[in-house]
């Protein structure tokens, strides 16, 4: 049978390289594409050795839209898988037109070339695009809210210029996945996420401070109006989360999409506090771990998790893996980054 190519886009980095896997043992052929701006090729080698094979890679930058048709012209690509993008809430906000220039461009430039060539169209987008919510859990029908941040606001706009270019292009099929919290590393531990400097994120804060990288994980906040009084997320796996695609990937090219441009939460629908997530890795992993309760931090939303129906009823998908899972496959992860 004819393999169908797909094009990932950033997938050298955290959630491309996991994508890629997935991908792979469901048998498409994956093209990767990025221009390690924020990686470097640590994920890229781990797929490769746990694939047993080596992935077509392309360096390049998105946004130099000669580039991107150089490369549709060259291969046949059946559907992109747009992960190429900043990601950094907060130096968003310090560094705004760095953030518009680079995800807005490249993600246009991808239109651009997919409305030429007739491609299917995958985003990565974020629970960010909800804010803070009026009511929960939070479904796709619910009120997207002004983001707080540039990153946030850039997720919204790529949302929407996705939706036009369908409305208006019917060569073009789309769909947007809204990320609630990806979390944890592949069960190799040859792949998982790879923060640069002090992590903003709060699992690599953990684990890092349980190597011993970090002296001591600040929780932001004990006074919110949750149980335990710190914020409540919902945490995905991050293999669950890749497999996720595969199933959007596969309704897109099988036609089986209901509306041509469809958006889907991706979630466990199962809140957290960050106390109960401190907890469990401590547990599971049979650490301690050094933590203080210091001040909110700027920006965070009190609690936010999905109603994740829709995304198992349309495309047969339901996260599985367990958190206690997931939290050792992060500890594994940090451990053979430090060699112990
Ligand atoms: C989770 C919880 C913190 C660090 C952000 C983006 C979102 C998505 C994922 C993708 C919060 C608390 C954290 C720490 C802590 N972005 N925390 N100490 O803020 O929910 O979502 O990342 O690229 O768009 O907004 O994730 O992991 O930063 O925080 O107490 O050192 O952990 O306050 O409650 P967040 P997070």
């Amino acid at each position: 049978m004819d393999r169908k190519t797909v094009l990932v886009s950033g997938g050298a980095g955290y959630i491309g390289s996991h994508v890629t896997v997935e991908l792979n043992e469901a048998g498409y052929e994956v093209i990767i594409a990025d221009n390690f701006s924020n990686c470097d090729k640590t994920n890229y080698n781990g797929v490769c050795a746990i694939c047993g094979k080596q992935f077509p890679l392309i360096e390049m930058d998105f946004c130099d839209l000669n580039a991107v048709r150089k490369l549709f012209s060259e291969n046949k690509i059946d559907a992109v898988i747009h992960f190429a993008a900043f990601k950094a809430v907060g130096e968003s906000v310090a560094e705004p037109l760095k953030y518009y220039t680079n995800n807005l461009n490249s993600f246009l430039n991808i239109l651009q070339v997919s409305k030429e060539k007739g491609c299917n169209v995958l985003f990565s987008s974020s629970a960010t695009v909800y804010g803070e919510p009026d009511s929960l859990p939070v479904n796709e029908k619910s009120e997207r809210k002004p983001c707080t941040s540039p990153y946030g606001n850039s997720k919204q706009i790529c949302e929407d210029f996705l939706r036009d270019c369908v409305n208006a292009y019917p060569q073009i099929k789309g769909i947007a996945l809204r990320y609630f919290n990806p979390i944890g590393a592949h069960p190799s531990a040859l792949i998982g996420e790879l923060p640069r400097g002090v992590p903003q994120n709060l699992v690599p804060y953990i684990t890092q401070t349980a190597i011993g990288k970090r002296e001591c994980l600040s929780i932001f906040g004990n006074d919110y109006p949750t149980e335990d009084g710190t914020c409540l997320r919902d945490y995905i796996d991050i293999v669950d989360l890749a497999k996720v695609h595969v199933c959007a990937v596969s309704r897109m090219l099988k036609g089986e999409m209901k509306q041509p441009y469809e958006i889907f939460n991706v979630g466990t629908g199962r809140p957290l506090s960050v106390l109960e997530l401190v907890t469990t890795f401590e547990k599971v992993n049979g650490l301690k771990l050094n933590y203080k309760i210091a001040p909110r931090r700027d920006g965070d939303v009190c609690a936010v998790w999905c109603d994740p129906s829709l995304a198992e009823k349309e495309l047969g998908w339901k996260a599985s893996r367990s958190i206690e899972d997931t939290l050792r496959s992060a500890w594994q992860w940090e451990r053979r980054l430090a060699g112990k």
